[in-house]
């Protein structure tokens, strides 16, 4: 297969990106990124030497780009994991959600419609969408999303990739464009940008300080480990029916204060376990003394829940992943890789940060 990752140098499509590397080496694989903030060529240092794979530095907004692509690189396959993807910032500035998410994702259907009509037929191409489950909104105290749960979505964010997902659907239906789309729950891992839940908490735990937790911090969220999430899009890509969508869930449901309180406890007892790194990141009794609750968000979500049952039905798919020890492993891994997270911390998220909240990281 010769794939296009777009999205490749963020969070989940790097991951996904080193995994299908090694995991595929007669596979080609180009990966296509704009480098937003939120794009970094060093979460892909781990595969600069593998043969198999080439970097492009573009946007899915600019069709003259995505025609020229999918002709010289001969592209059949495509994953689809570009996007604006913070909740937040979709309530401060929503236009750049618009224009990657919707209009996005539009063009690069339109350059996969193009490029493989002049084939003699649909076969061995294949169109892999990413999304999310904030396209069903948001759920009460019980229940759990299904494929079929209508769609409902509450944030600019959610909005937008609720449409890439009609759009996907519609190329279908009406041009016969072999697609699958995923609709995840929340991720974490390495490379995870420090604006989101996890790895905002876990640095400021280091550097001990305030943990800002939204409301009164008992929404709820269904984490996966991020490498659980690749596995399921490499078998959505390779065995999933055309047409469908499926559901992807850790089946590990948390209240954010929850998860707060327990990535205190681990970064305590990590710093407690190793002399070097209490040095480092000095702090004097439990990190919980941190937590501070903000300001809400305006119109959030109080709880996502996956029922996975379809893709583990069709394709054999469940997490491996426990969320004691992946939440460990990606604690590791920030103590790990604090070059990668200065560097960001003290660039144009610094900046950006500051703009928005009127205080420094
Ligand atoms: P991310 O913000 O870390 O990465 C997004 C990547 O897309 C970045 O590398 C960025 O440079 C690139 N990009 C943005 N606009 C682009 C454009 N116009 N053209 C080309 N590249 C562009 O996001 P993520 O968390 O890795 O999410 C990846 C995908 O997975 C998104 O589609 C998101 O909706 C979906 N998803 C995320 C989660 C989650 O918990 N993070 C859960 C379910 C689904
Ligand atoms: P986030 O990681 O932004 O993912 P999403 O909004 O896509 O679910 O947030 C996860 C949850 O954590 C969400 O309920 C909002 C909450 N949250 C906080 O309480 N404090 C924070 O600083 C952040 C970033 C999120």
């Amino acid at each position: 297969m010769n794939i296009l990752i777009t999205g490749g140098a963020g969070f989940i499509g790097s991951n996904f990106a080193i995994y299908m590397i090694n995991t595929y080496p007669e596979d080609r694989f180009v990966i296509l990124d704009k480098l937003t903030y939120a794009g970094n060529l060093e979460n892909l240092k781990g595969v600069e030497d593998a043969g198999n794979y080439k970097f492009v530095k573009g946007d899915i907004t600019d069709p003259v780009l995505l025609q020229k692509v999918f002709k010289e690189e001969a592209i059949n396959t495509v994953v689809n994991f570009a996007a604006e993807s913070h909740v937040d910032r979709s309530i401060t500035g929503p236009a750049e959600f618009i224009d990657t998410n919707i209009v996005g994702t539009f063009t690069l259907l339109e350059a996969a419609r193009k490029s493989w009509q002049e084939r003699s037929s649909m076969e061995g191409v294949r169109f892999l969408h990413v999304s999310t489950d904030e396209v069903y909104g948001s759920l009460g105290k019980t229940g759990l999303f299904t494929e079929t749960t209508p769609f409902s979505p509450n944030s600019p964010y959610a909005a937008s990739k609720a449409s890439s997902d009609h759009l996907v659907r519609a190329y279908h239906h009406t041009y016969g464009i072999p697609v699958v789309t995923t609709n995840c729950s929340n991720n974490y891992g390495p490379y995870q940008f420090p604006e989101k839940l996890i790895p905002l908490m876990v640095l400021n735990a280091f550097k001990g300080k305030p943990l800002p937790v939204y409301g009164d911090g008992k929404n709820v969220r269904d984490w996966l480990y991020v490498e659980d999430h690749c596995r399921a899009i490499d078998l959505a890509l390779r065995n999933g029916r055309l047409g469908e969508t499926y559901n992807v869930g850790g089946n590990n449901e948390w209240k954010n204060i929850d998860i707060v309180n327990l990535l205190c406890t681990q970064v305590d007892e990590a710093c407690a376990s190793d002399t070097e790194l209490s040095g480092k990141y000095p702090f004097k009794g439990s990190r919980k003394e941190l937590i501070t609750f903000v300001k809400d968000r305006p119109g959030h979500d109080m709880r996502y829940a996956i029922d996975s049952t379809k893709i583990s039905e069709e394709l054999g798919w469940s997490p491996v992943e426990s969320f004691e020890t992946g939440l460990k492993k990606t604690i590791d891994w920030y103590i790990n890789n604090e070059p990668w997270w200065e560097r960001i911390l003290s660039g144009e998220y610094a900046r950006y940060y500051e703009s928005q909240y009127g205080t420094g990281l």
